[in-house]
């Protein structure tokens, strides 16, 4: 900014001045904030499915706070742990450019916080609107550590779309009638699949179809003629899901804070990781409309095939939904749990608002296995390899099965120049070429295990293909990229054909995701330009794969100057 001196008289050019000072003053308030929360990780009691857990919370609360932000606002975070496991915590989709400090992943960008030990994460969000969600990145604690991230639009810039009346996060999670951090720990001592979860819920609350759940099902009143905003976000841990509220047509305006074209639809496919906003009028009879959610399920494998309600209930119904039970709700209709052709046609109605930045010319051309494995045993009847066939399940990109650091962060161990904690040898395509989708030979089925990076240098444009493989199953991948937003260029079934595929890609308007599934058997393009230097997991959403190794990180250069540089480590990052 500049001062003109105007006016001769010196003591009036002060008073300007001054004038104009505190207007920078002011405006700088009005355009952005800083937030500071204090998150304590602590178990609480909590009961579900008539049952009591000492289950992890933050500051007693299940699901977690929910965070509301302006787009350009800093948060400032301390996490204290009082929890008696390691913790971390992730914020889901913000960028935290030049800042992976801040991004949470454990043994990546930082050393887990210890209990009794805090740190405190510092950020600013930067150019993304819509819903986010922050969630534990350690171990399986994000099953109950996990909460809703919301960013309006600058203040004085409207919604893309009309006002809605009010807005409700409803959060899609996962329940265990156990502590979710023996499930995690019995399957990788057996080396089977974990337990499948007991309920899903919505905010928190599975809903009438369960057990001991009724009085506490989540009710949502609307006016009648009112529009709404619901902000979905999939906080489960292995379920996809299709979600629906009964009589009631959904308008699509946002996907992981960016906004879509509108779409009208009666029901939406949505992956862990993912988020997405709908706009809902409440046109219909004024009565009682169940919102249900169940698992859209594309794996050859056992799921928790359960349904999640809670209750749309118009003021002027003629009962209340909480004392007159006499008057079941309506029942949406959910599409069957393996209706791959719904889901598809849902997510290829996605489009950017406006017109994208797509990178058209492509510097990193990078194709990703991406699947399941097993890891034979020498002795196939010892009691850690009861997957299949006496083996261990393990999980891969590109057949390297990511193994996570223990020694310090892949971040810590970079910035500090740390040998022997990683290698950027990551393979850009598969080691052997195979029909991935089809009948595969079992001498491919078993990774190699290794902590692998990819390198990129700074502002390189990269497209990288998902390709989900058939080894034990074909399954939907939701793949999700730390520290940046990509375009979704295409998709489609079978093998990744790199001499027609790319004819067909959209170019000019695909939507901008920070997650996205391969189709089950199929392959998914994305692109974006490595502009965030760093270090940033790229890893499958579902918390049974991840500690799999269906994971790898990319290691994206410093470019020229600071503002190109990863920024400086805050002083209270945890050591390992
Ligand atoms: Cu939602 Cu690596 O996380």
């Amino acid at each position: 900014m500049e001062f003109h001196k105007v006016g001769a008289k010196p003591c009036s050019s002060y008073l300007f001045f001054a004038i104009l000072l505190l207007f920078a003053f002011l405006a700088s308030f009005a355009d952005a904030a800083v937030h500071f929360h204090e998150f304590v990780i602590e178990a609480k009691p909590v009961k579900r499915l008539c049952r009591t857990h000492s289950t992890i919370t933050v500051n007693g609360q299940f699901p977690g706070p929910t965070l509301e932000v302006r787009d350009g606002d800093t948060l400032v975070i301390k996490a204290i742990n009082r929890a008696r496991y390691n913790v971390t915590l992730h914020w889901h989709g913000v960028r935290q450019l030049r800042n992976p400090w801040a991004d949470g992943p454990e043994f990546v960008t930082q050393c887990p916080i210890r209990p009794g030990q805090s740190y405190t994460y510092q950020f600013t969000i930067q150019n993304q609107q819509g819903t986010l969600w922050w969630h534990a990145h350690s171990k399986w604690l994000r099953a109950t550590v996990y909460g809703a991230l919301i960013i309006y639009p600058k203040l004085g810039s409207p919604y893309p779309f009309p006002m809605p009346k009010r807005e409700i996060p409803i959060l899609l999670g996962e329940w265990w009638d156990r502590n979710p951090m023996d499930v995690l720990r019995l399957a990788l001592s057996t080396g089977a699949a974990p337990n499948i979860s007991d309920a899903l819920t919505i905010n928190g609350q599975p809903g009438d179809l369960y057990r001991c759940s009724s009085k506490e099902t989540a009710i949502f009143p609307v006016e009648v003629g009112e529009t709404i905003l619901l902000r979905i976000i999939n906080s489960a841990m292995n379920e996809e899901m299709f979600f629906g509220v009964a009589n009631h047509k959904l308008t699509v305006v946002a996907v992981d804070s960016a906004y879509t074209k509108p779409f009208a639809t009666n029901v939406i496919t949505i992956a862990p990781g993912q988020t997405t906003d709908v706009l809902l009028t409440a046109d219909q009879t004024p009565a009682h409309y169940y919102m249900a959610a169940h698992a859209y399920n594309t794996a050859n494998a056992p799921f928790d095939n359960t349904t999640t309600t809670a209750i749309l209930e118009y003021k002027s119904a003629p009962f209340s939904a909480k004392k007159g039970q006499s008057l079941k709700p309506i029942f949406p209709q959910l599409p069957g749990f393996n209706d791959t052709a719904t889901a598809i046609a849902f997510t290829a109605q996605l489009r950017s608002l406006s017109k994208a930045k797509v990178p058209l010319e492509i510097d990193e051309s990078l194709f990703f296995t991406v699947g399941l494995g097993l890891i034979n045993c020498t002795n196939p009847n010892s009691r850690r390899c009861q997957g299949p066939n006496g083996t261990r399940f393990a999980a891969s990109i590109n057949n390297v099965s990511f193994v996570f650091p223990r020694r310090n962060s892949l971040m810590q161990a970079y910035y500090q120049g740390q040998p022997g904690i990683f290698t950027t040898d990551f393979p850009p395509f598969p080691p052997v070429q195979y029909d991935y989708s089809g009948n595969v030979p079992r001498g491919l089925w078993q990774p190699v295990k290794a902590t692998k990076l990819l390198k990129l240098k700074y502002r390189s444009k990269v497209q990288i293909v998902f390709q989900d493989t058939s080894i034990v199953t074909v399954e939907d991948h939701p793949m999700h990229l730390h520290g940046y937003q990509f375009y979704v260029v295409g998709s489609g079934f079978g093998n990744f054909d790199p001499k027609n595929d790319p004819a067909k890609f959209n170019l000019i308007d695909p939507p901008e995701r920070n997650t996205i599934g391969t189709p089950p058997g199929g392959w998914v393009a994305i692109r974006f330009e490595a502009d965030n230097p760093g270090i940033w997991l790229l890893h499958c959403h579902l918390d049974s794969h991840l500690p799999w190794g269906l994971a790898t990180a990319l290691l994206v250069e410093n470019g020229v100057g600071k503002l190109q540089t990863v920024q400086p480590p805050p002083l209270d990052l945890p050591r390992c």
